[in-house]
């Protein structure tokens, strides 16, 4: 009697999270537009094995019906369009969404393009650190937030901060968010500057909390440190950085000059890779998103996927949804 009084009891639970994966892949997204390589070639052609994937983030919401982006992808559009969690409710006005906010981990294109496609004065909250809202705020692009619909709120870090609406109502959501290693988005690299103009903030990681339920959400990240460590130690769920296999990876291939920490990303094989620093961590679901064209993680048939799957990792698809 006691059991189904709680289980009928309204709001009992109510701090359940759902976490929709909007875009499992890294800039570029899968296949990459001007990518002519055998992954691509196979995607194009429809392999099942080569699935396509859109660009990273992913949508948060505590009671499914209002919903707080992490990253605004450049693919936001058909996201949305293929997510029927994000579209207006039947009975909403004419104009209408149920993304009432966005939290920004860095200012990569991958992550705030996409902020160009909620133009249209719709009220949204919008979170970054100070930094983040700094390069917003100077690209006059980003004015078609309306700011009488858009409240741009700064996220310090290591502060628990309730993500509200527009209006202020509290969305059921607080983050923490932490630097993490990596570097100053790449279109705002500072050739002359000691660590291409690099300072805290730039890039950083995201503790979700709704209630009782926690997870991490870290697209990128360029080394394991003992705070990260310490931090991710007996997480019910992390999505982390899954860029490349390896650290040589784009030179290898031939696409690129830069090793992976070169471009703030640790890679997931190696010594000091995302699979070997996070044996000891006891994190009970390990999740690879932000995985680059390039990575054969990718390939529902490789060797690494296989590899990486009997470490304990999932790796995230566009559509995967997880409730905590
Ligand atoms: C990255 O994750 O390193 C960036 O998204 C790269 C880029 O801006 O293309
Ligand atoms: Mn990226």
């Amino acid at each position: 009697m006691l059991l189904a009084a709680l289980f009928l009891t309204p709001g009992l639970d109510r701090y359940r999270v759902k976490i929709l994966v909007l875009g499992a892949a890294a800039g570029g997204g899968f296949p990459q537009w001007n990518s002519n390589d055998a992954a691509a070639r196979r995607a194009r052609a429809g392999d099942r094995a080569a699935k396509p994937m859109t660009q990273s983030s992913i949508a948060v919401s505590h009671d499914s019906k209002r919903w707080v982006l992490f990253n605004a992808s450049p693919d936001l559009r058909q996201q949305i369009n293929h997510n029927s969690w994000l579209h207006p409710a039947a009975q909403a006005p004419i104009r209408s969404s149920p993304i009432a906010s966005v939290v920004l981990t860095n200012a990569d294109v991958d992550h705030v393009a996409g902020l160009l496609n909620l133009r249209e004065s719709h009220p949204l909250s919008l979170y970054g650190h100070p930094r983040v809202l700094d390069v917003l705020a100077r690209n006059s692009i980003f004015n078609v937030l309306n700011p009488a619909y858009v409240a741009r709120r700064p996220l310090d870090i290591d502060k628990e901060i309730e993500i509200c609406d527009q209006g202020g109502d509290s969305l059921g959501i607080t983050v923490t968010t932490f630097p993490v290693p990596g570097k100053v988005a790449l279109w705002l690299e500072d050739p002359a500057a000691s660590d291409f103009g690099t300072a805290p903030g730039d890039t950083v990681g995201v503790k979700i909390s709704c209630g009782a339920a926690s997870f991490f959400y870290i697209p990128g990240c360029a080394a394991m440190t003992d705070d990260l460590a310490q931090r991710l130690q007996g997480a019910a769920l992390v999505f982390f950085d899954g860029t490349l296999w390896r650290d040589d990876e784009m030179i290898a291939t031939g696409l690129g000059s830069k090793t992976g920490r070169r471009m703030g990303h640790m890679s997931c094989s190696g010594a000091d890779g995302t699979i070997s620093t996070f044996r000891d961590l006891n994190v009970a679901r390990k999740v690879f998103i932000h995985i680059n064209n390039s990575n054969p993680l990718l390939l529902f048939d490789s060797a690494e996927r296989r590899e990486a799957r009997m470490e304990g990792w999932e790796i995230a698809v566009d559509g995967m949804e997880i409730e905590l």
